[in-house]
C-alpha cells in the first residue's frame, strides 16, 4: 500500500511512520499483511504522475476563522492538493485521511474534507495530532478495507 503525505510541523510524518512500522509487524506474523510505502510530498517535489493507487495523508492548516463561513481557506499544505492535481494522479487515490486538533471545532480536519469533495475520493478516517497506537491499528484496518 502506498501512502502521499504532507507534514509541516512532523506530526504527520510520525504518524505514517509508525503506521509503516506497524505494517512491518503485521507483515513478520502473517506475511499476507500488506506493507506500506511512505512518500512525503512538499514543495520541493517536482511534478510527477502517479501510477499506483495510493492513499493521501493532510494535515489541517486554515486561516483564521471557524470554518463554517470563513477560516475555510487551506494554507501550508497547497504542495500536496498540487500534486494530486497533476494530470491523472487524483484518480489513483483511494482516499483521504486528515488529521487536526479538535480544539478548531468546525475546521477540525476540514482540508481532508475539501480534498475529499475536490478530487470525489471517501473521507476514510481522522486522527488527532500524532495519533495513538489505537489510531495506528484502526487506521491500517481502514486501509486495508479500501486497498483495491
Ligand atoms: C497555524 C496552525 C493552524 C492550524 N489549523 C488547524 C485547523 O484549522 N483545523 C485543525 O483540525 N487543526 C489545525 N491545526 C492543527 C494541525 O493540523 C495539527 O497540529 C497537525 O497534527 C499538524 O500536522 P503536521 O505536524 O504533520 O504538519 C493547525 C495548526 C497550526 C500550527
Amino acid at each position: 500500500m502506498n501512502i502521499l503525505y504532507i507534514s509541516i510541523s512532523g506530526n504527520t510524518r510520525n504518524f505514517v511512520r509508525n503506521l509503516q512500522n506497524y505494517a512491518q509487524q503485521q507483515h513478520d506474523q502473517d506475511n499476507q499483511q500488506p506493507l506500506i510505502q511512505l512518500k512525503e510530498i512538499s514543495d520541493a517535489t517536482p511534478e510527477a504522475v502517479e501510477t499506483e493507487t495510493y492513499f493521501a495523508f493532510v494535515p489541517t492548516y486554515l486561516e483564521g476563522g471557524n470554518g463554517t463561513d470563513n477560516g475555510t481557506q487551506e494554507i501550508m499544505t497547497d504542495a500536496l492538493r498540487e500534486y494530486l492535481e497533476v494530470g491523472t494522479n487524483a484518480q489513483y487515490c483511494l482516499g483521504v485521511i486528515g488529521s487536526g486538533n479538535k480544539n478548531f471545532n468546525n475546521q477540525y480536519c476540514l482540508t481532508a474534507k475539501q480534498y475529499a469533495a475536490e478530487f470525489n475520493v471517501p473521507f476514510l478516517a481522522d486522527y488527532e495530532l500524532r495519533g495513538t497506537n489505537q489510531d495506528v491499528q484502526r487506521i491500517y484496518e481502514v486501509l486495508k478495507q479500501n486497498n483495491h
